[in-house]
């Protein structure tokens, strides 16, 4: 059983309408969650001892999500991660998105998914949120109606993302939490314990769009098939951290992603989706300057992003998975996020 109460979280500038926030609440897990980017805002999980912590990345306040700030807690759409050089062609016509990540476009352009208030329904057991993504909004083709539904059962939080094209579009929907198990503030993630169920992952130019190749992991940095501890593996490796997708396996079904587990606290993250691809990030370019929740700062490497989405730049890669949603066609995705400790 999970309740849900609902409060006001701020007021945006120059009249831009009321920000809520929702408190989804069962036995192991509260959840905040705000109408602006539909934002993970809280996330409390008790560890061994019982002993709650909140585990996201993030900020008291409504003006720290309206600064400049690396998506923390937000949906991003209408598409998550790269397009290169900002363009595209559908069924043969060229489209131009805002270069804001130079020299490609970056989860959805100058104002995304995550620049928006959303309209709430509260549900018995979470919220759901909707909007219409206006004809031509950051270039992308066709009006889109988008659904984005979290909901608590347990130790799990679901969110499921669903969609509605008036003409085809790329869509790609994703969560873009922050997380640390050891607790939100906690300098680094270098403790965790890291498992991506993936054979292959997608080797990028320097300027993280995928080359095309769908690369092997195995004797690879990227063999993450049995649990590795993360800052070992960074150190062994002489990597500056994870940003990539990682291409699961399984199909359009609900498969296994990744784990991470802190022994110290034994907070345990399992990440099961729909999607075929997840991008494992953590926190390369987080540098210590923003102004967190509790006095937190957050440097590099505070905290690691599970993205389960379509593999970046699929628009221009014709051997990825499908990213076009066509009229009359529902983009319907889900990805859990379960929560034990062990
Ligand atoms: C991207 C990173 C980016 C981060 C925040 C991640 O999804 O892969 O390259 O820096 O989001 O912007």
């Amino acid at each position: 059983m999970a309740s849900v109460t609902r409060a006001v979280f701020g007021e945006l500038p120059s009249g831009g309408g009321t920000v809520e926030k929702f408190q989804l609440q069962s036995d192991l897990l509260r959840v905040h969650i705000i109408s602006w980017g539909c934002t993970i805002t809280a996330l409390e999980v008790k560890d061994r001892q019982g002993r709650a912590s909140d585990v996201v990345l993030g900020f008291a306040e409504l003006e720290g999500y309206l600064q400049k700030q690396p998506y923390f807690g937000a949906v991003i759409g209408r598409v998550a991660n790269r397009i290169a050089k900002g363009t595209f062609k559908v069924d043969g016509k060229e489209y131009h998105l805002a270069i804001n990540k130079e020299p490609n476009s970056l989860h959805g352009g100058v104002r995304g998914f995550d620049k928006v208030l959303w309209t709430p329904r509260v549900l018995s057991n979470g919220v759901q949120f909707s909007r219409v993504s206006p004809d031509g909004e950051e270039g992308y083709p066709g009006e889109l109606k988008v659904w984005v539904t979290y909901t608590l059962d347990g130790g799990e939080l679901v969110v499921n993302y669903r969609a509605q094209a008036s003409q085809a579009t790329p869509v790609n929907l994703t969560n873009h939490s922050y997380f640390n198990l050891a607790g939100q503030g906690s300098p680094n993630i270098y403790d965790h314990e890291v498992t991506i169920e993936a054979d292959t992952y997608l080797p990028v130019d320097e300027t993280l769009i995928p080359i095309g190749e769908v690369a092997l992991v195995q004797g690879t940095a990227f063999d993450l098939r049995k649990p590795v501890e993360l800052g070992k593996h960074l150190q062994d490796f002489q990597l500056n951290g994870f940003d990539h997708n990682f291409c699961l396996k399984g199909s359009k079904e609900k498969h296994f992603c990744a784990r991470v587990h802190h022994a110290a606290s034994g907070r345990v993250l399992d990440v099961y989706t729909t999607q075929p691809g997840v991008q494992f990030y953590t926190g390369n370019f987080l540098d210590g300057t923003l102004k967190g929740k509790n006095g937190a700062v957050y440097p590099k490497h505070s905290g690691f992003c599970l993205e389960t989405q379509n593999w970046p730049d699929a628009v221009n890669q014709p051997h990825f998975p499908p990213v076009l949603l066509r009229p009359g066609e529902e983009y319907d995705h889900t990805t859990w996020f379960k929560f034990s400790v062990a």
